[in-house]
């Protein structure tokens, strides 16, 4: 049930491939997806639209109106609604009619309108399919940030053999699983590109050029696109479209032109890839006039272009990432390490003009990722899946570079957090996981901005997050238990009061070294830093009810948000209702109404109690004493829930020091009556205060 809540709009087009549709549309429901079926007149040729509603549970819409009450099918209403569309099949009419923007049916009013991603899936016959005008508007979709599932090879209808076959449903939700749980590791970075060759004139009609076509570059471009970043893409002259629509794009055509760009870019952003094949010399004089034939030998004279990796490998911060192409015909590996040396690039991808399939206007490409420390070779694969390759590389980098040479200033965040790693239970194994993730999880932690408050330095909340690793394999999954901990400063005193506690056990989920770490409210993939900002809301959330009377509502509310949406995690200690004292409860139990005199107590403790005793202990404690009434209160309203049991453990110990040595006989009595009826379990603490009651 990967799509579990995804609303899905299926447009179907006219061709025989349709009768897919039915796979597809069984597919996605299955995998708990809404499905609105759009069909153009000529589909229902192929496929009814009753087998179509049947499947999906929703009537299909092909009319502008609804013939029964002339309602109108709001294109634009699907357009928001919508989280994907998807074409399939697509026809060479469609994909044209969408290039161009021709609204005469449902299906492209409502893709002109779409908010959301769109993926196409072309089915035709292969001459149809590799006709330059269906290429060429295909090209146009890409550059509208379109996705296109490649049409497979195979028998098509015609009962000729080729390229045309509409993907097969599973590989379908496969693209668009792909699609929403993609790697979105560059949000937040800009990075510069260059790509295809650059033109060094001769004379005012010849050039010195080289066979780039900018198709790996240009990929690489759209993959930063794609994983969220700014993308700046510096291109020599070639032919292709720019390929997302959030890549701005520089044109250029000289080596001159290129290194002004690059250079000029370069210090706004966080890394760059530098693939394009820039000339190494340009002709010394360039004629005015086109060179007339007369010798049987002529000579140019060439001078050398700047070297734009060199120059970005001089400039270069510490936390800026480089990469350079190395392209080889000879002595590969020990030509591209010179280069990573020479230039100063953090990382170079080396492809050989050996390798069959690499290189210069193929589709495909065959490298080698060589860095300081090593090298991984890869097997032949499309440019797209290349670029894949070297933007993940190029993302962990850049979290190794923002995380060694982060600003020693940090702004005071919210939090101040310590964050502990016991593993001493999987000794033995790689201890650079375990330093790299206490590490990046205190950086996530302390530098997030939680809230839109500012806290001073001294207003953070000291906290602890101390994880006992209970498993640990290379894969990089997780077994562990957590104590959260959570105080702050009595005013005027020297000591801290907690104001959350919590063990929770049974964690799993996993974690690469440079993984990033990240956390969106509708996207809890990440159990780990799910699991985080649960408590980092909670522990500001309490904070802010012991600073006003049930003052922490709005961030106690995303605490039980997480914990509601999180339920369908296979994790347990999510789940409502699987113990009464998993971490949906807690925060459930304590948003409850019948917990309301539990609130007042954290804030009336705190703020009139603990710092009132500051100035006036005996009468800070009666305060605190007069408060136990509420805990009494908020236990009685609910005697099952856990909150008020665990209010009474982490301040036990306070509790303990408060009454053992200060207060009356029948003060104490009471106030061990009460703890003593929510919680027996810790009955040897409160016999400390019912002895000192006989002091
Ligand atoms: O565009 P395609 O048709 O898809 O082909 C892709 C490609 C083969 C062009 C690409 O994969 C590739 O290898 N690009 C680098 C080609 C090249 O010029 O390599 P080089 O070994 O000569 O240069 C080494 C590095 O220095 C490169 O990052 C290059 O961009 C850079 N350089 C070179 C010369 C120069 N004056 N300035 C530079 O920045």
């Amino acid at each position: 049930m990967q799509l579990q809540g995804k609303k899905i709009v299926l447009g179907i087009t006219g061709s025989i491939a349709a009768y897919k549709a039915a796979m597809l549309v069984r597919l996605l429901v299955k995998e708990g997806a809404e499905v609105q079926v759009i069909m153009t007149p000529a589909s229902k040729e192929f496929i009814t639209p009753l087998t179509l509603s049947t499947l999906s549970g929703r009537p299909v819409l092909s009319e502008f109106f609804q013939n029964a009450d002339g309602a109108w099918n709001s294109h634009v209403e699907l357009g928001l609604w919508a989280d994907a569309m998807i074409v399939a099949p697509a026809t060479a009419s469609t994909i044209g009619k969408m290039a161009c923007g021709i609204a005469d049916n449902l299906l492209v009013t409502t893709y002109l309108s779409m908010k959301a991603p769109v993926f196409v899936a072309p089915a035709m016959d292969l001459d149809m399919f590799a006709h330059p005008s269906t290429q060429r508007n295909l090209e146009v979709l890409r550059s509208y940030g379109n996705h296109i599932i490649e049409p497979a090879v195979g028998e098509l209808a015609s009962h000729l053999s080729g390229k045309g076959r509409m993907e097969e449903p599973q590989a379908i939700v496969q693209h668009l699983k792909d699609f929403f749980f993609a790697d979105k590791n560059l949000v937040g970075h800009k990075v510069l590109v260059t790509a295809g060759p650059t033109y060094e004139k001769i004379d005012p009609v010849r050039f010195i050029g080289n066979y780039s076509t900018g198709k790996m570059g240009f990929a690489i471009a759209r993959e930063c696109a794609e994983q969220g970043a700014e993308v700046l893409l510096v291109a020599g002259p070639v032919s292709l479209p720019t390929p997302h629509p959030a890549i701005k794009r520089i044109d250029v055509e000289t080596a001159v032109q290129m290194y002004e760009a690059a250079t000029e870019l370069f210090p706004e952003c966080d890394a760059a890839v530098l693939c394009a094949a820039v000339a190494d010399y340009r002709p010394t004089v360039q004629a005015d006039e086109k060179i007339k034939r007369t010798e049987d030998n002529m000579t140019i004279t060439l001078q050398a272009n700047p070297d734009i990796a060199a120059t970005l490998g001089l400039q270069k911060r510490d936390n800026q990432v480089l990469a350079g192409f190395a392209l080889e015909t000879n002595n590969e590996k020990a030509n591209a390490h010179a280069k990573l040396a020479k230039k100063n690039l953090d990382f170079i991808v080396l492809n050989s003009l050996k390798d069959k399939g690499a290189g210069f206007s193929v589709d495909t490409n065959k490298v080698t990722i060589i860095d300081r420390d090593g090298e991984q070779e890869y097997a032949l694969k499309s440019k797209a899946d290349v670029a894949r390759d070297i933007v993940s590389y190029l993302s962990r980098l850049l979290i190794v570079a923002l995380f060694l040479f982060m600003p020693s200033q940090i702004s005071a965040q919210e939090l101040n957090a310590t964050v502990t790693l016991n593993t001493s239970k999987v000794q033995g194994t790689n201890t650079e996981a375990f330093d790299v993730l206490r590490e990046s999880l205190t950086e996530f932690i302390n530098n997030r901005k939680w809230t839109e408050y500012t806290y001073e330095e001294h207003e953070r909340i000291t906290c602890n997050f101390t994880f006992i690793v209970d498993g640990y394999s290379d894969d990089g999954s997780f077994t562990c238990s957590l104590m959260v901990q959570a105080s702050r400063p009595v005013f005027g005193s020297t000591y801290n009061s907690t104001i959350f506690k919590y063990e929770d056990q049974g964690i799993k989920f996993t974690y690469q070294p440079y993984d990033r770490l990240d956390f969106t409210e509708d996207n809890l993939d990440n159990n780990l830093t799910a699991l985080i900002a649960f408590y980092a809301y909670i522990i500001i959330g309490f904070d802010m009810d012991s600073m006003g009377e049930m003052g922490g509502s709005e961030f106690l509310n995303k605490a039980l948000n997480i914990a509601n949406n999180a339920q369908n995690l296979g994790d347990s200690g999510w789940r409502a209702g699987s113990t009464n004292n998993n971490r949906y409860t807690v925060i459930d139990d304590y948003m409850n109404g019948a917990m309301e005199p539990l609130r007042l107590l954290v804030y009336r403790y705190h703020r009139l109690g603990l710092d009132t005793m500051f100035k006036d202990a005996e009468g800070g404690r009666k305060v605190i004493t007069e408060c136990m009434n509420l805990l009494k209160e908020a236990y009685e309203n609910r005697p099952l829930a856990y909150i008020t049991k665990l209010f009474t453990e982490f301040k036990q110990d306070e509790f303990v020091n408060l009454y053992s040595y200060e207060g009356g006989e029948s003060e104490k009595r009471e106030v061990v009556k009460i703890l003593s009826e929510i919680n027996p379990s810790q009955s040897d603490a409160w016999d400390k205060i019912e002895k000192s009651a006989f002091k």
